[in-house]
């Protein structure tokens, strides 16, 4: 059922409808199966959020989100909202798991900076599956200093949700929590390597790295260049030109691509360069179709980035795979929700040493603690690229090598995970949990 490329149309999805309420906006979402159409020709069934493939929810920042989450699946069911200061009780421990026929009301402040969120399951055995067969929504946190600049809004804002997967032909979605490398077919918000029909004008672009455990490396058109103006933590504190964009598992990056520097005519096509064997780069094509007024405009600074003081607290995670139990671990041990491993107190800067063990192996690994973003200090002892320079909540190490970050846990206390973002690393032990309190 490989489709050619640019043989489909993006899908661009409609954010998801709440009821607004006094004060807060309130979802259902009924997490089920569902036949849809992702390759021409077939259907395949997925597991879904209201029967829908990368939906979108938008939210405004001093607005709670309310979720009642109904699952309809056959296997538990864990919600997260990766990037959220979320309450405890909301995080989707998976101590809180929603049983087959459950529910439960999952509460997001949203008193954080603007930023692309996503939600996916977290739940303790089956989240790569949840997540790999589509239990993945975009979360766009909007606020009024973001709304002030001029940037692209409105339609010339795009969330794109880039994953891979393996179909057979009949469209049915092939799953092994270990068969990351022959996930050849390349989706972006659900469709197969899409065309989209873009005006000549900027565009904002969110991309959202919901793959299990697929890096991209994206150049657009021939080493064209855009501008990068956010990462997972909102916007960056200016635009970076840019050529090449890193975007690993759990990561988001946001660009600004001017399309009316080509023309209408033009097809410039987004190349993953990080390519595993028999893998061709092209994963999507902007089509340039139309002429259009463009009032948009990146301004030379975005967002400073927060001061978080000075750390007083130093810790080190290495990261490493054990060939014989074929376990992933942090610091020797693999995840047991019964114990604690750290305890950060709130308020308390913090400098984390995320040391990837597996030079010998060629694994690279990420660190993603929940609750708070974090600073990069330093890869290797060398200061971070200016496209790392803002907050970030996961960070991607590779084989052999370092990296130092600043964190600092503010508003909620409790039991967090902090975990690789490999999804079947941390299926196989990559994950710690911390306590914070007062
Ligand atoms: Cu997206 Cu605990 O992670
Ligand atoms: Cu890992």
């Amino acid at each position: 059922a490989a489709a050619s490329p640019f043989t489909t149309p993006l899908t661009v999805p409609a954010p998801l409808r709440p009821w607004r309420l006094a004060g807060h906006d309130f979802y259902r979402l009924t997490t089920e199966e569902a036949d849809v159409g992702l390759l021409p020709g077939t259907t395949t069934r997925i597991r879904s959020f209201n029967g829908r493939m990368s939906p979108v929810i938008r939210a405004e920042r001093g607005r709670p989100v309310i979720i009642e989450q109904v699952n309809r699946l056959d296997v538990p069911f864990s919600m997260h909202l990766h990037g959220g200061h979320t309450p405890q009780t909301s995080d989707g421990h998976p101590m809180h798991q929603v049983e087959p026929g459950g529910s439960r009301l999952f509460r997001y402040p949203n008193e954080q900076r603007a930023a692309t969120l996503w939600l996916h399951d977290h739940s303790h055995e089956n989240h790569a599956e949840n997540i790999y067969r589509g239990l993945a929504a975009t979360y766009i946190l909007t606020d009024d200093v973001e709304e002030r600049l001029p940037l692209p809004k409105g339609r010339y804002d795009v969330p794109l949700q880039l994953r891979d997967a393996k179909f057979h032909d009949n469209g049915r979605l092939d799953w092994d929590l270990h068969g990351f490398d022959d996930r050849h077919t390349v989706l972006v918000n659900g469709r197969p390597r899409p065309y989209f029909e873009v005006a000549a004008r900027k565009y904002r672009l969110r991309l959202v790295n919901t793959a299990n455990e697929r890096p991209f490396v994206l150049r657009l058109g021939d080493g064209e260049e855009f501008t990068h103006i956010g990462t997972d933590g909102g916007l960056l504190p200016e635009p970076v030109p840019t050529r090449v964009l890193q975007l690993w598992p759990g990561e988001r990056q946001e660009i600004v691509v001017d399309f009316s520097r080509y023309g209408v005519g033009r097809r410039l096509v987004l190349d993953n360069t990080y390519l595993f064997d028999g893998e061709t780069p092209g994963i999507m094509r902007f089509d340039v179709v139309r002429e259009a007024r463009d009032p948009s405009r990146v301004p030379d600074r975005l967002r400073p980035v927060p001061d978080l003081g000075t750390s007083a607290v130093e810790r080190e995670f290495t990261m490493s795979f054990d060939p014989g139990t074929g376990r992933h671990l942090i610091n020797g041990r693999p995840f047991d929700m019964h114990r604690v491993d750290i305890r950060p107190r709130l308020g308390v800067p913090e400098t984390w040493k995320i040391v990837n063990g597996d030079g010998q192996y060629g694994i690279p690994h990420s660190m993603h603690p929940h609750l708070d973003a974090f600073k990069i200090l330093d890869r290797n002892g060398k200061p971070p690229a200016a496209g790392e320079a803002g907050l970030k909540d996961t960070v991607t190490v590779p084989a052999g090598e370092y990296a130092r970050i600043q964190v600092r846990f503010t508003e909620h206390t409790g039991l967090y995970m902090y975990h690789c973002h490999m999804l079947s690393h941390v299926q196989m032990g990559m994950m710690g949990q911390m306590e914070v309190s007062r």
